[in-house]
This record gives structure tokens, sequence and C-alpha cells, in this order.
């Protein structure tokens, strides 16, 4: 009903605007004062973190791609080597695990076969399984060792969004947990990052402000047949998630690639007027990232693409070469994704309106997959 939807024309745009309190409360009573982080729920004794020699993480659809980007900040901040997989494809393969591996499952609804079947498939190797989950008591949560529990609320739109922006803060949560407690050769860094993400929520406010350029953008293309996501480092699974939003909710053909791969194939894809969004990273961060796709950029535009650019506020290499600039707030180069999915949501929500879909409940999907 319009009450459930307080106000909005969608639970998915409710939800999108939730996202800094959703953020909020999943960072609520995780900070200490001092940059330290209390995760009780955690449960491992800090021995026990000590010994974990490497952490595999588990998932299906957006909850992976919060995985993907995962695995940047857990092998940077915690030099553990960190492998990320379709719960789909680990749980039918060998992988190499006991008990000093540590498997994390994200799930929103904590219901998910794959997922769960994965989890299962790593207990029975001897890993221990923590839990990443919006869903409180549900099956993986109940299965595993200990879960950190996101604090979204209900998610009703099938598209997920708040949910995948509080995957990632718990997810940022575990790796800098797991860095405090075995030690990382640059602590003030580690607490620098851990009070940066104080500030995230105001960030994602200030983007979700600036939201109305994005919408027209998303209205003018409503007639497009195609739209390509690229990204580095941790804008590459942006890309993907980006690329994900837009067949679920417009049924566009719409992939996210590695912009470091355009030259392996996809590049002969780009043509006269193709819409191409590019994740750009932060250039005092990862400059020279910043200066790879900033030639990417080029090459592009270069064969015809229209190129929308999102990219951080004050970046004014990339200004020459945007038809569309979309500017977020400054971050820390790993936190990012907090900041430049907010866009792809909307802009996949609006395009989907656009073209007269109905956007909580996109055709062939359900909101949560517990059958094979
Ligand atoms: C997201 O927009 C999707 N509808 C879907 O990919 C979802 O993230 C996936 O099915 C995993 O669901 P879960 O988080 O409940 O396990």
């Amino acid at each position: 009903s319009a009450a459930e939807k307080g106000g909005y024309p969608s639970f998915m745009l409710k939800e999108i605007a939730e996202q800094p309190r959703a953020v909020a409360d999943t960072l609520l009573g995780r900070i200490g004062p001092e940059g330290t982080l209390t995760l009780d729920e955690i449960r491992i004794p800090a021995r026990e973190l000590r010994e974990i020699d490497k952490v595999v993480i588990v998932a299906c659809g957006t909850a992976f791609h919060s995985g993907l980007i995962a695995k940047y900040a857990i092998e940077h901040w915690t030099r553990l080597p960190c492998e990320v997989e379709l719960a789909s494809e680990f749980r039918y393969r060998d992988p190499i695990l006991d008990a000093r591996s540590l498997t994390v499952a994200i799930s929103q609804s904590g219901e998910t076969m794959d997922t769960l079947m994965a989890l299962r498939h790593a207990r029975e190797q001897g890993s221990r399984v923590l839990a990443i989950c919006n869903t409180n008591g549900s099956t993986i949560p109940r299965e595993s060792d200990a879960v950190l529990y996101t604090h979204a609320g209900p998610e009703i739109a099938v598209a997920s969004t708040k949910a995948f922006l509080t995957q990632l803060v718990a997810c940022y949560l575990v790796a800098l947990y797991l860095a405090q407690a075995r030690g990382n050769k640059d602590p003030e860094g580690i607490r620098s990052v851990i009070r940066d993400l104080a500030g995230v929520p105001g960030a994602i406010e200030r983007v979700l402000a600036g939201m109305e350029p994005v919408r027209e953008l998303a209205r003018s293309l409503a007639d497009q047949d195609t739209v390509l996501f690229l990204g580095r480092h941790v804008g590459y699974p942006v890309a993907l998630e980006g690329a994900l939003k837009l067949k679920e909710l417009a049924y566009m053909h719409a992939e996210g690639f590695a912009a470091g791969e355009l030259k392996h194939g996809p590049i002969a894809l780009v043509d006269r007027g193709l819409p191409v969004v590019v994740v750009v990273p932060s250039p005092q961060g990862e400059p020279l990232l910043h200066g790879k796709i900033v030639s990417n950029i080029q090459e592009i535009r270069a064969r015809g693409a229209r190129t929308v650019v999102i990219a951080q506020e004050g970046d004014t290499e990339v200004v020459p070469y945007a038809d569309h600039l979309i500017s977020v707030p400054a971050t820390p180069a790993l936190l990012q994704p907090l900041v430049t999915t907010v866009p792809l949501q909307v802009f996949a929500c609006a395009l989907a309106t656009a073209r007269g879909n109905e956007v909580d409940q996109p055709r062939n999907l359900a909101k949560s997959v517990t059958v094979e």
C-alpha cells in the first residue's frame, strides 16, 4: 500500500532513500571513539582470528558483488588471501579448506539455497563460517558459527539496494576487525579508515540530493538497447552491479567490464552513440589507476561512445571526456563503492520506469531464490 511505501512511488525508491540510515544503523555500536571496532557477534577469540590463513567468500547475485569488493579490502588490510566465488559454482567444486579457513557467506535473505549449500560444503571441509545477513534468525545465520547482521531493515523490492550497501559495510567491518585483531603495519591507517566509515552516511545523503540529472539522463536513454559499464579496482564490481541492476529492472542488455580488459575484446562493441558508464577511482587514492581509466575513457570516446562518468568531486582530469559527469564525495579509495553504487541504482530505477516497467517486481524474478 501507499502507506507502506512511506510516500514513495515504489519500495525500491524508498529503500534507495533509506540508505544513509541503513548504513548508519549497520555501523551503530560497532565503532568506538578511538577508531577501534567492537564486533562481539563474531565470537571467534582473537587467538583463533590470528590463526586464520585464508578467507573464502560465497554468495549470489548482488551479494556476490559485495564479496568481490570485500576481496580488495581484506587482502589490502589483512594480507590474508581471499577468494570470492559464486555459491552455485563453489558448492560443486572440491575447495581446499580446513579449520584455519574462514568462509564468509553473504545473503540478504539468509535463505538462498545455493549460498546455504555452499556454506554446508565449507563446513564439511572443516572451515569456520561467518554469515553476513539481513534477516534475523534465517537459515544461513542459524547454520553458521557466527553472524554479523546488516541493519538495513526489511528489503521488499526484488532489486537489492540498501542491503547491498550494508553488506559492503559489514564486509569492511570484518576486514578491519581482522586487521585490528591480527595486527597491521599501519594501525593508525586502519583507525583512520574506521573513522572515515562514520562519515559515509552523510556522503550518501549528498549523493542522493544530486540525483535529478541522473534521472534525466536515464529518461533520455530509454530507447537504447545496450549500456556498458566499466570500472577498475573496486570500481569493477560496482560496474558489474550497475549492469545487473539494469538487466533486472530495465530488461536491457547491460554488461560490466574491467576497464583493463577493453582491448582484449569488449572495445569491439563500442560504436557511435553507445552509452558507457565509467566508474573512476579516486585520483588521490589510486593515482595510477586513475590515469589508466582516463585513457580508457578517451579510447572509447574516440570510437563514438557516449560517456557517463562517475568520478570524485574535484576530479577535473575526466571533465573533457565526460559527456555526462556524475560527481560523488571523496572517500578512501577502498570505500568508494559506498557512494558510486548509489547513482547506478537511481539510474536503473529511472530507466526502468521510463520504459514502463514495474520496478518492485521485475518479471521472472523472485526476492529470494530458495530453489536450485
Ligand atoms: C539483487 O538485485 C538480486 N535480486 C539478487 O541478485 C540477489 O542479490 C541474490 O539472489 C542473492 O540474494 P540473497 O542476498 O538474499 O542471498
